[in-house]
């Protein structure tokens, strides 16, 4: 459910009519085409992601179960976040600190991203190179933390299990790239991310599907959530995509993610990248240069309302809010006061108590005129987050496309990688490490 009311009311008091809000409607409503041509064209693989044919990674799950103690998932971005939010949201809190029985027979999970060896060596303590399973994911194949991570937990597999290339499962290009070489040069089972799906597209492919069916998490119910987001949804797709573009293009240049649940507090990460790494560009796809974008927060609720809220109430008006409600909270617990000066929460439970806190703060940024939009679900479970997933999937490369940004790529991001690549020797990349130089004595 969206609700976009208290987004309405802000629109009329910028002092902007019906036939205002129609203009950015209209200009939602191209993108939207723009988006569904390039999924006839084959280019937005994505959106055909709910259709896959998901028996290979459920009969590799159940090939591998009670098998391990420990999952590594080596990724990062586009390759790390999806699979960080559904552990998330849908793994039950403290699973790693559970026993063996007590987690199904499903392993402990381990998300290798960071380069930050203090990270790295804090995961390999805990585990043992016998008892683990470990996961690669690369679109690329060559992202320099990815393989560097790979390097390091393959030496420690390699020292401490008795055949290390059998703890080793690779999801990569179907086609190309270097880890796809190594995996068939190995013999590691390897999982393809369709050629026409983007890494932070990516999260229903088996960048975010395998790991999921390794730790028991149901794929089905997840991509059927997915592929709810059909035709019927375009409308909402169209709205939610027209307020922000209208709020971008005046001044609310932060766009605040705000879930009131901790379970979704990695769908938060997830979406910050989505937002920024599709719309943050320098050039328009004619080349202009437009400086496009607006910039993602994360904020949890109700954490923040203790933290970021009294800025977006009192502060500067540059902002959009979206929540996220989860109307039935999941293991709610009833509040007994056991003090009479706690005697109002008695009865009420903590769901309750996070969804009210939700409306309160709602209340308060409407009543200085801030702008937000509520997304709610019933319950957090595969077929809602499938659901969230899929929206704002729509919803971003929407708004590129119909303000003429490309939405899939990230020319930025690979400039960086580039020069580190220059600067660690890559061969090929010498001009990269000259051109990094150049940059650092002008
Ligand atoms: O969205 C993207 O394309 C990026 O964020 C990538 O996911 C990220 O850079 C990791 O790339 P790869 O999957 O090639 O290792």
């Amino acid at each position: 459910k969206v609700d976009f009311n208290y987004a309405m009311k802000a629109f009329v008091e910028c002092g902007l009519d019906d036939t205002a809000l129609e203009k950015y409607r209209e200009k939602a409503r191209m993108g939207l085409s723009r988006l569904l041509r390039l999924v006839d064209e084959d280019k937005a693989g994505f959106v055909n992601l709910p259709g896959q044919d998901t028996s290979a990674m459920k009969k590799f799950a159940k090939e591998m179960s009670g098998k391990f103690n420990d999952l590594i998932l080596i990724g990062i971005g586009g390759s790390s976040l999806g699979m960080e939010t559904l552990c998330g949201a849908l793994l039950p809190y403290g699973h790693n600190a559970r026993s063996f029985s007590q987690r199904g027979a499903f392993p402990r999970v381990w998300v290798a991203d960071n380069v930050d060896p203090a990270k790295i060596s804090a995961i390999l303590n805990e585990c043992e190179p016998e008892d683990t399973f470990i996961c690669v994911i690369t679109k690329s194949g060559s992202t320099v933390e990815t393989a560097a991570n790979f390097n390091v937990i393959y030496e420690w597999l390699d020292e401490g299990a008795k055949e290390p290339k059998k703890h080793i499962c690779t999801i990569t290009d179907p086609e190309k790239g270097t880890l796809r070489e190594i995996s068939e040069k190995e013999g590691f089972p390897v999982f393809p991310i369709p050629d026409n799906v983007g890494g932070r597209f990516s999260v229903l492919s088996p960048v975010g599907l395998l790991p999921a069916a390794l730790l028991g998490i149901d794929i089905d119910k997840l991509l059927e959530g997915a592929a709810s987001v059909t035709r019927d949804k375009y409308e909402k797709i169209i709205t939610l995509s027209s307020i922000y573009m209208y709020f971008m293009e005046n001044g609310k240049n932060i766009n605040v993610l705000m879930p009131y649940s901790s379970r979704l507090s990695s769908f938060a990460d997830w979406y910050c990248q989505l937002w920024g790494e599709s719309l943050g560009k320098r050039t328009d796809t004619d080349g202009n240069i437009v400086m496009f974008g607006s910039t993602p927060v994360k904020a949890v609720g109700v954490i923040d309302q203790h933290s970021q809220v009294q800025l977006f109430k009192e502060g500067p008006e540059d902002k959009v809010v979206t929540f996220i409600e989860v109307e039935k909270h999941e293991k709610d617990k009833k509040i007994m006061a056991e003090y009479d000066d706690y005697g109002y929460l008695e009865g009420h439970s903590l769901g309750e108590l996070c969804n009210i806190e939700l409306l309160t703060t709602e209340a308060a940024l409407k009543n200085t005129g801030k702008p937000s939009v509520k997304i709610s679900v019933d319950s957090l479970d595969e077929y809602t987050l499938g659901s969230l997933f899929m929206l704002w999937q729509y919803v971003v490369p929407v708004i590129g496309l119909a303000c003429d940004i490309d939405p899939f790529d990230q020319p930025g991001v690979e400039e960086g990688k580039n020069y580190a690549y220059g600067l660690l020797g890559k061969s090929g990349y010498e001009d990269m490490k000259q051109k990094f130089e150049e940059i650092f004595t002008k």
